[in-house]
């Protein structure tokens, strides 16, 4: 298969002192915009601007061209963005993103359980893990944080894979100790080695952080709950990810499991994986003590629309979430999520909200993909905005690809209008070039602009 960067110039990785400048029509987030409104001062808009780059990190924003000595990348009349942060996605699901016919606990038994059971094969591993991370890059997304598997070496392969490519991976090897098939079990005296082990490898390392990675409730024993709470405990600089009240079946079936819960989020909290690095995907059938629970911890809800769309899971509370002090920032989760573009992701949101009668602007939208991920995963100093000492992870997209989406953005008249109008319509086809730490990993190689 070729790689979803087959289209790319790689150049070589920056040294320090490089200069690089892009220029184009630069968008990002100076505080978080508010609910509904679309003209918000939290936007910082830079039309025809320079963005400059020196040794992988943005050094400054300016309208005049740089002098001699700076290698340009000139993007006029196209925007510019940080990378995306996509904050919940399974690299070994790219295999069955798509997949016809069920809800969560039969998709995951019918189609992902026996996907991820070929990454028993270190081979087989190794090459999804550097094809997962290439397709991130060329939909635009630059980090994320990863489901890989149950076996320890589809983490080390995943973490190679973007640790080569200069990229911030936040991932672990998937805990699950039961109600999983045989071949996708570990225990929890295996779990702790493997989990000590990638610790000491990864953690820290370039770019990446472990996240102690509990597939969800329903598939660790009490023990091995129990064990990921006190490797949290015992190292507040881990992140945790795991799933929360997706969907209504399981949620059913915590309560049966746990039934001393309060509730799905209170198996939990009561051993300790409820904290500032938690990262809960879906979050769609919690309570407000659940969401009073996660704000005073300063948790977030990674939301996963276009996945709660297509496996049925239910409509997001967003406003309520955020009312609540819970942060929320934006995923993929593919493969129950049908799309790594984060753009369709913002496109699916939108229709969320819309169908629980609220209106989610792009600045609302865009934001929970960049600044406000990176200051929920604590990473608001480098990832996420075009600020100066912030590391150079930065896209370009074409404002509108194809007859359809040129005409719309030829009519629009204010920003909000452009730039929401570009969110709904665009995909990956509209990146133009992706920049990681400075370095172009991906150049489309033809232009799809439709004059
Ligand atoms: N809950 C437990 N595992 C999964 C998974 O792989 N995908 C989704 N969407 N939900 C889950
Ligand atoms: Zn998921």
């Amino acid at each position: 298969m070729p790689s979803p960067l087959s289209a790319t110039r790689t150049g070589p990785r920056p040294a320090d002192g490089d200069r690089v400048a892009i220029h184009g029509d630069l968008l990002d987030f100076t505080a978080e915009p508010a609910w509904g409104e679309t003209d918000s001062a939290a936007v910082r808009f830079r039309p025809d601007h320079w963005l400059l780059v020196e040794g992988g990190r943005i050094v400054a924003a300016q309208a005049e061209p740089p002098g001699e000595g700076w290698t340009r990348h000139d993007h006029a009349g196209r925007l510019i963005l940080p990378g995306f942060i996509d904050t919940h996605v399974h690299s070994p699901q790219i295999d069955v993103i798509a997949s016809y016919g069920s809800e969560l606990l039969d998709w995951l038994a019918t189609h992902t359980f026996p996907a991820e059971t070929r990454h028993a094969d270190v081979d087989h591993a190794e090459k999804a893990a550097a094809y997962f991370i290439d397709a991130l890059v060329a939909h635009g997304t630059t980090s994320a944080v990863v489901f890989p598997t149950v076996h320890a070496h589809s983490a080390d392969a995943l973490f190679a894979a973007a640790e080569s490519r200069g990229m911030r991976v936040i991932a672990g090897k998937v805990l699950m100790d039961r109600n999983a098939p045989v071949d996708l079990s570990d225990d929890v005296a295996t779990a702790e080695r493997e989990m000590e082990a990638l610790i000491a490898k990864w953690h820290g390392r370039a770019r990446l952080a472990y996240a102690v990675t509990v597939r969800f409730a329903p598939t660790s024993s009490r023990e091995q709950l129990a064990l990921a709470g006190r490797v949290c405990r015992a190292d507040p600089s881990l992140y945790m990810q795991t799933h929360v009240a997706e969907n209504r079946a399981e949620v059913r079936w915590v309560h049966e499991l746990f039934p001393e819960a309060r509730s799905y989020l209170d198996v939990y909290a009561a051993v300790g994986l409820l904290h500032a690095k938690s990262v809960f995907a879906h979050g769609i059938w919690l309570d407000d003590t659940d969401r009073a629970a996660l704000a005073a911890a300063g948790a977030q809800i990674a939301h996963s629309p276009s996945s709660n769309l297509f496996l049925g899971s239910g409509l997001f509370g967003w406003r309520g979430a955020e009312a609540a002090g819970v942060h929320v920032s934006l995923a993929s989760d593919v493969g129950g999520g049908t799309s790594l573009s984060m753009l369709r992701n913002m496109a699916d949101a939108y229709k969320i909200q819309a169908l629980a009668g609220e209106r989610l602007t792009a600045w609302k939208a865009l934001h929970a993909a960049t600044r406000g991920a990176a200051l929920a995963l604590g990473l608001g100093d480098e990832i996420g905005s075009l600020e100066p000492a912030c590391i150079a992870d930065v896209c370009v997209w074409d404002e509108a690809v194809g007859p359809v989406a040129t005409r719309r953005a030829s009519v629009a008249r204010t920003l909000h209008e452009r730039v929401f109008a570009w969110m709904t319509l665009a995909d990956e086809r509209n990146l133009v070039e992706a920049f990681v730490a400075g370095r172009s990993l991906y150049r489309r190689d033809t232009s799809l602009r439709s004059e």
